[in-house]
C-alpha cells in the first residue's frame, strides 16, 4: 500500500448488529473522496451481516484476531477465518487489548504475522499513558512497542500495515493531543521508520492518530505532515460525525 489518508473508525463494543446495519448503510450513502480510505472496525458477531450489504467505499476491518488459524481456544476468532469471509483488515494492538486482555509484544508480534500471512491489512496500535508522557519519555516507549511488535517484518510485508499512534490519555477522555504532540510522535514514528527500513518505506507508511478526534478537531491533526488520518472511537458510532471527519481531508 502507498502511502494514503485514512478515516477509520473503531466502533468497539458498541452497536447491536441491527444498529451496526444501520450505521453502515448510512455510511455508505457518505460520498468518499477518492483519495480517502475508509474502514470500520466491527465487532466479530457485525461481520457476515455487513459483508452482506458491503459497499466498496467502507471497508470492513475485525477489532481482533488470534495468532493460531484453528485449535482449541474457545472463544477466539482466528485470521483465516476473518480472510475466508472477506474481511480486508484486522486491528491489533489497541490499548484496551493490550490492558484489558494482557496482549504483550511478543503475543501482538505473533498476531501481526498470522494476520500477514492470512493476506489481512493490519492497523498496529501503540501509544504511551499518561505517567509515561508525564515523564516524557513517550518516544522511547513507542519505539520499544514498534521494536518489539512490527519490526521483525520485512519492508516487504511493512506494505500492508498501517501505524495507529494513540496516546492511552487521550482516548475515549475527550482530552486531544494537540496537532503539534500529534505531529511530533508521528515524525519519530517515521524516523525510526527510516533507520529501519529506509526512506522510501519510511514514506509509503500511513501513521494514523487516534485519542478523541471529532469533526472539531480532524482538520488540523490530519493537516500535520506526518498524520494521515485517524482511527477514530466515539465520534465514529454516528454518520453525521464520521462523515464530517470522513471530509476533514
Ligand atoms: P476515541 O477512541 O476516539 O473514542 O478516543 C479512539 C480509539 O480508541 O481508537
Amino acid at each position: 500500500m502507498a502511502r494514503q489518508n485514512i478515516a477509520a473508525g473503531n466502533w468497539k463494543m458498541n452497536t447491536t448488529v441491527s444498529e451496526g446495519k444501520d450505521l453502515y448503510k448510512a455510511l455508505s450513502n457518505h460520498s468518499v473522496p477518492e483519495d480517502v480510505t475508509v474502514i470500520v472496525g466491527v465487532p466479530f458477531l457485525h461481520i457476515g451481516t455487513l459483508l452482506s450489504i458491503k459497499h466498496a467505499s467502507i471497508k470492513i476491518a475485525a477489532q481482533n484476531c488470534h495468532f493460531k488459524n484453528s485449535g482449541a481456544y474457545t472463544g477466539e476468532t482466528s485470521p483465516s477465518m476473518l480472510a475466508d469471509i472477506g474481511v480486508d483488515y484486522v486491528i491489533l494492538g489497541h490499548s484496551e487489548r493490550r490492558e484489558y486482555f494482557h496482549e504483550d509484544n511478543a503475543m501482538l508480534a505473533q498476531k501481526l504475522d498470522a494476520a500477514l500471512e492470512n493476506k489481512l491489512k493490519v492497523i498496529f496500535c501503540c501509544g504511551e499513558p499518561l505517567e509515561i508522557r508525564k515523564q516524557g519519555t513517550q518516544n522511547a516507549y513507542v519505539s520499544k512497542q514498534l521494536e518489539e511488535g512490527l519490526f521483525h517484518l520485512t519492508a516487504d510485508q511493512l506494505k500492508d500495515v498501517v501505524i495507529a499512534y494513540e496516546p492511552i490519555w487521550a482516548i475515549g477522555t475527550g482530552e486531544t493531543a494537540s496537532p503539534e504532540q500529534a505531529q511530533d510522535m508521528h515524525a519519530h514514528i517515521r524516523s525510526i521508520l527510516t533507520n529501519k527500513y529506509g526512506n522510501d518505506a519510511a514514506q509509503d507508511m500511513s501513521i494514523l492518530y487516534g485519542g478523541s478526534v471529532k469533526p472539531g478537531n480532524a482538520k488540523e491533526i490530519f493537516g500535520k505532515e506526518d498524520v494521515d488520518g485517524g482511527l477514530v472511537g466515539g465520534a465514529s458510532l454516528k454518520a453525521d460525525s464520521f462523515g464530517a471527519i470522513i471530509d476533514s481531508f
